[in-house]
């Protein structure tokens, strides 16, 4: 299948197909999203959380993210990489943004970043996408990373007030240069009224199915992370149950000396040699 490109983006978006995105952290998930057919592989810093047990987004720094970026981009040929700028990674200055940007791509071999937050951040994704040339993807409504400044994981965009200043936090975007934007657990109708109004595509989470696109994250949607589960994911697979029931039957059959067994798992000697040494 052809590399995704933004061009291939901004094609599925008029012709209203709708895009898919989803979480990878490594290079098996990685591999497993690229060959799905997924348009947008995300690095997403949940991986935080998900894959690192660390308690909020906030703790990850930019050189960890990098780390998994580079694994998850040895997986992924085909799909857009997109790899999130974790917390304190772009918000000090425009020149800390653009650096933190260059090595996620440079390094991470990301193809955009992105980032969270408003109109503030307006002037900061301007540089990045138009001094240094990398595609930004926005991200508004729920914004992990200020969790504790929204008061907690909660849904955004509920009064008429912050409905309308999460449009003009769109158009913000927007304008600013933004490639997508990223719109977390925010009232369908609200979300509905964004897509309808913007030019670039809306990625939705827990925003109603008419964003431009959906994302997950890969552990929520497969079982693999248990200390909480958002009311807007759709758990497809138990997967942390069933590697903890094959693990448990792997410890059984080695207690039990049923594996490993001989000649299935294991190699013979050369057959002059195990004439004489039996
Ligand atoms: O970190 C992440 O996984 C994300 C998506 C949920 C959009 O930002
Ligand atoms: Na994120």
């Amino acid at each position: 299948a052809p590399k995704v490109t933004i061009q291939t983006i901004g094609k599925l978006h008029r012709e209203d197909q709708p895009i898919s995105v989803v979480t990878a952290y490594d290079y098996p998930t990685g591999c497993a999203a690229d060959s799905s057919g997924v348009d947008i592989v995300l690095v997403g810093d949940s991986l935080a959380m998900v894959a690192l047990g660390y308690k909020d987004t906030t703790e990850i720094t930019l050189d960890e993210m990098i780390h998994h970026c580079k694994a998850v981009a040895r997986g992924v040929q085909r799909a857009w990489l997109v790899a999130d700028l974790p917390f304190g990674s772009y918000n000090a200055s425009t020149e800390q943004a653009i650096h933190s940007s260059v090595r996620m791509v440079k390094e991470g071999r990301a193809e955009a970043v992105k980032l969270e937050g408003g109109k503030r951040l307006a002037p900061r994704i301007n540089a990045i996408v138009h001094d240094a040339g990398i595609p930004v993807v926005g991200h508004i409504g729920l914004t992990p990373q200020s969790a504790v400044a929204l008061g907690g994981f909660r849904v955004q965009g509920r009064s008429l007030d912050d409905a309308k200043r999460l449009i003009d936090d769109a158009f913000a975007l927007q304008d600013a240069g933004c490639s997508i934007i990223v719109l977390e657990a925010i009232p369908p109708p609200v979300a509905e009224t964004i897509t309808r109004l913007l030019a670039v595509p809306t990625i939705g989470i827990g925003a109603g199915p008419l964003t431009s696109g959906q994302v997950l994250v890969i552990s929520d949607m497969m079982g693999m992370f248990d200390r909480f589960t958002p009311k807007f994911c759709k758990q497809y697979l138990n997967m942390g149950q069933q590697l903890e029931r094959e693990l448990a039957r792997y410890t059984g059959e080695v207690r039990g000396r049923k594996f490993p067994e001989l000649g299935t798992h294991t190699y013979s000697m050369s057959a002059v040699v195990e004439d004489e040494w039996s």
